[in-house]
């Protein structure tokens, strides 16, 4: 399935949709240490602002747009400093993200974000997305329920021809001990784009655990130290060695920043399902019916030759009728739903 990133930072989401098995046309960023990283990591990167590039020529060419808006007028750091204009891309990038969905209308749209902008995507967004596709779903998922050793949850909205199961959350969590060795046996709170915030002199303010090197410093007794980029890259899921380019501040942000790689390779597992199983279906389904009829056939002649306890014979044909169609009924009506 051929992918559009937008706003594609260092490449976290790219990734996790490369895992999944996902091929990247273009992963567009602005910024040119986070694109240098995308090149050096093998991504298709476009250094360009989402403004400035014409989009007619993918129109109808694109399995999958994924973007990851820039979100901070509902950053949970900025939670109060709400929203001055919508043609903002730095503060709100989901009205751009919007007008290239129009114009490329991929089959699948996948968009990820802050928790905190929920509200605006189900007042805005998502109304735009039902005039351009059949099934529109926004999940909140926690990183750690899917197999990251980190509590982050973000917003997803998958828009696309059929409707996608969301991802069961694993029932075992990976802790901060199991990813980097630090001494805490939960997953790490939230990986920050700089890891350092503050100065705790007051223990109370550790117990909010706002970011990683808050869990850090409490499984060390208060020793607080930075988390080290390869840390905080580990506990995002990046790979050991991925290509991280830029000055020290630019690498915390592009890590600080990305989507982890698992959790854009569970979201995308999930829509790859969807797309194979719906045509896997759709190309059985002749079978699956005629296999249904013989079971049923089968049954009626069992129920006939020995009429179920408390059914008078003379009314076994009625009975039949009665359950069979019954039967075919919820049959049918499954069968569609799934071609659906
Ligand atoms: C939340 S980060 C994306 C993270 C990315 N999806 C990942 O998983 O690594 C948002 C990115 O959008 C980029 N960006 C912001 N405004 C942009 C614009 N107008 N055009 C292109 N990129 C932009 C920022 O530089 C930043 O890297």
């Amino acid at each position: 399935m051929r992918v559009l990133d937008l706003f594609a930072g260092a490449g976290g989401a790219a990734l996790g949709l490369h895992d999944a098995g996902f091929e990247h046309v273009a992963c567009v960023e602005r910024d040119a240490s986070a694109a240098a990283t995308l090149r050096a990591a093998g991504f298709p990167a476009v250094e360009a602002d989402v403004r400035d590039l014409d989009y007619a020529a993918l129109a109808g060419t694109i399995d999958v747009l994924w973007a990851s808006p820039p979100c901070q007028a509902w950053s949970s750091a900025n939670q109060h400093a709400g929203l001055k204009g919508e043609e903002d891309v730095a503060r709100n990038g989901w009205p751009w993200t919007l007008r290239v969905t129009r114009i490329v209308r991929p089959r699948w749209a996948i968009f990820e974000n802050v928790k905190n902008a929920r509200s605006y995507v189900e007042r805005v967004v998502v109304p735009e997305l039902r005039a351009m596709f059949a099934h529109v779903a926004v999940w909140v998922l926690n990183a750690a329920d899917h197999g990251v050793a980190q509590s982050r949850t973000r917003l997803f909205v998958i828009a696309g021809p059929r409707p996608v199961s969301p991802p069961e959350p694993s029932s075992s969590r990976r802790t901060m001990r199991d990813a980097i060795a630090v001494a805490w046996d939960r997953p790490s709170p939230c990986v920050m784009t700089n890891e350092w915030k503050g100065r705790p002199t007051d223990p109370s303010w550790w117990a909010k655990l706002n970011n990683a090197s808050d869990a850090l410093a409490i499984a060390t007794h208060g020793a607080r130290r930075k988390l080290t980029l390869g840390e905080c890259a580990t506990l995002q899921t990046f790979p050991e060695g991925y290509p991280f380019v830029g000055d020290v501040e630019s690498r915390y942000r592009q890590v600080g920043n990305a989507v982890p790689p698992m959790l854009a390779a569970v979201v995308a597992r999930a829509v790859r399902a969807a797309e194979e199983g719906a045509s896997t279906v759709r190309e059985s389904l002749p079978a699956v019916a005629s296999r249904i009829e013989r079971v049923l056939t089968a049954v009626v002649a069992g129920v006939r030759a020995r009429p179920p306890w408390g059914v008078d014979p003379d009314d076994i044909d009625a009975f039949i009728g009665r359950n069979a169609g019954y039967l075919r009924a919820l049959i049918s009506h499954a069968l569609h739903r799934r071609s659906a």
